[in-house]
């Protein structure tokens, strides 16, 4: 159980003051049905982007579109989640300019009740976080390994193996804290790196792939259920849903064909004498 005891929401303010204290406990929800589970057990839950190939059969984040984010933010606020409530920016809504990603972010913000924005990148988009936050959006950072940019890297790889990488890295995470970021996602970053970072900044960081020296975790829940086949090494699936979900499903094939389901407590009778 994470340790929000309150019925109030988490604030940004909540989970800024757990710099170096209680591990955050952050997970990904899409439906109203999953938020309603995950919420007591959580500190933050994020609409990902990762609905593209979670729910939508895409290879990539890439084709997601604010649409298609906003909609499954709408089912998600829809539980009233008492934690905070961050919702991922698709891919080609906020690059252009920080004024595109202020527009995006506002239409989130209203449309479904979000308590921040997350967005990709480090050096490059700080100007874009600090024009945001001093607009009253709050951010969610994201570095490393950056899903939206697996066409430039030419797929998911972990970061922060060279001292060139490292360097970036670290400079990404500074630029983000600085611009005002509340916390950041890092992704896919090597362990010392990530244990680098997490001392270097004075905002949680939150790691997904990237070892157990961030300030919090972060999982794609469908992972951690065990719903796909192959999920990446750093996932641990904590249930296999997949094998749960096959017998169910086996069991209720069967029990049609056999005319065993629905039995007689699992029919509607009428009294004869109305007919
Ligand atoms: O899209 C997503 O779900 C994410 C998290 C897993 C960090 O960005």
């Amino acid at each position: 159980m994470s340790s929000h005891t309150h019925k109030r929401r988490t604030t940004v303010a909540d989970i800024r003051a757990r710099k170096g204290g209680d591990p955050l406990v952050c997970l990904t929800a899409y439906t109203a049905s999953m938020a309603e589970i995950l919420d007591p057990h959580v500190d933050l839950l994020l609409v990902g982007d990762s609905l593209g190939n979670v729910l939508l059969g895409h290879n990539a984040t890439i084709p997601v579109s604010l649409d298609d984010m906003i909609h499954h933010a709408k089912a998600v606020a829809r539980a009233k989640p008492h934690s905070l409530l961050g919702v991922d920016l698709p891919f080609g809504s906020y690059e252009a300019s920080p004024q595109q990603a202020y527009e995006t972010s506002v239409r989130v913000m209203k449309e479904t009740d979000a308590d921040a924005v997350k967005l990709e990148g480090g050096l490059t988009m700080a100007p874009t976080i600090a024009f945001l936050t001093e607009r009253g959006v709050p951010v969610i950072g994201h570095i490393g390994l950056r899903p939206q940019a697996v066409r430039t890297v030419g797929g998911y790889k972990v970061v922060g193996r060279t001292s060139q990488e490292r360097k970036a890295v670290l400079e990404d995470a500074a630029a983000v804290a600085d611009a005002g970021a509340f916390c950041v996602v890092v992704e896919g970053v090597v362990e010392p790196v990530a244990a680098e970072i997490t001392s270097a900044i004075d905002i949680p960081t939150i790691g997904i792939g990237a070892s157990a020296a961030c300030d919090g975790q972060i999982l794609v829940t469908e992972d951690l259920l065990g719903l796909f086949e192959r999920s990446p090494r750093f996932v641990r699936e904590f249930a296999n849903l997949r094998a749960v979900i096959s017998d169910a499903v086996a069991a209720y094939a069967d029990a049609v064909k056999e005319r065993n389901f629905p039995s007689d407590t699992e029919t509607y009778k009428a009294d004869p004498e109305q007919f």
